[in-house]
């Protein structure tokens, strides 16, 4: 299947088979693409906390308020955020020199950009959006590997936390369900805005 057919299939999916596992390798080959994700810096500021066992999800499942396809999802990957930056700087900027990035006097002058003191709602939407890209290419990733996938915003965020034990320099970007399709037919694609509705060219 081609980028543009696979866009066109990926659906949020209401309905999973129950009691169906999910490979190890698959899971983990979801996560090697998506450590392909663009990121400022390269710094790859993404966790991804994987459950799979049925009474760990079946109680994400009542946290995510009880919708029954959380619940059912043969995987869930909470998808995190880390706000730290500075975190990997050092290893950052190894690359960076390493494959010919920068020279070592520019160092000092990178590892400022990087780890500078930013405000900490700064440093959480640097997080959110860096992470949020990985959430596209996760979903992408299982889907083309023959997996439905529901992305889920909707769940009790301080419950979460406490229950997942999410330091608090890790912001969580999504809850990804992912599983094995029902035959139910899912309701027909909600419309979308047309492209002339969302384009301004040149400015706002
Ligand atoms: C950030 C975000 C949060 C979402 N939260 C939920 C959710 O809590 N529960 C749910 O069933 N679907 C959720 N969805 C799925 C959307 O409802 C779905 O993507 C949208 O209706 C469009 O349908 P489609 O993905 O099938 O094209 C969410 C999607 C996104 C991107």
């Amino acid at each position: 299947m081609d980028f543009s057919e696979l866009i066109q299939k990926r659906r949020a999916c209401h309905s999973f088979e129950t009691d169906r596992s999910i490979p190890e390798a698959d899971l983990r080959q979801m996560v090697e693409e998506t450590n392909l994700t663009p990121s400022g810096y390269n710094a790859q500021p993404w966790e991804f906390i994987i459950i799979r066992e049925r009474e760990n999800i079946v109680r994400m499942g009542e946290i995510a308020f009880s919708q029954p396809h959380v619940a059912d999802a043969s995987a869930l990957i909470v998808v995190l955020g880390d706000s730290f930056i500075g975190r990997n700087v050092d290893a950052i900027l190894a690359d960076w020199l390493k494959y010919g990035y920068c020279e070592k006097e520019d160092l000092p002058v990178f590892r400022n950009s990087i780890a500078k003191n930013r405000k900490p709602e700064q440093l959480q939407k640097m997080a959110l959006r860096n992470a949020m890209l990985a959430c596209m290419t996760l979903i992408y990733s299982a889907e083309n590997m023959g997996y439905a996938t529901c992305p889920v915003m909707g769940f009790a965020q301080k419950k979460m936390v406490k229950e997942l034990n999410i330091p608090d320099d890790r912001v969580i970007a999504l809850l990804i369900a992912i599983g094995y399709p029902t035959s139910v037919s899912p309701k027909p694609r909600l419309p979308r805005k047309k492209v002339d509705d969302v384009i301004h060219w040149e400015r706002f």
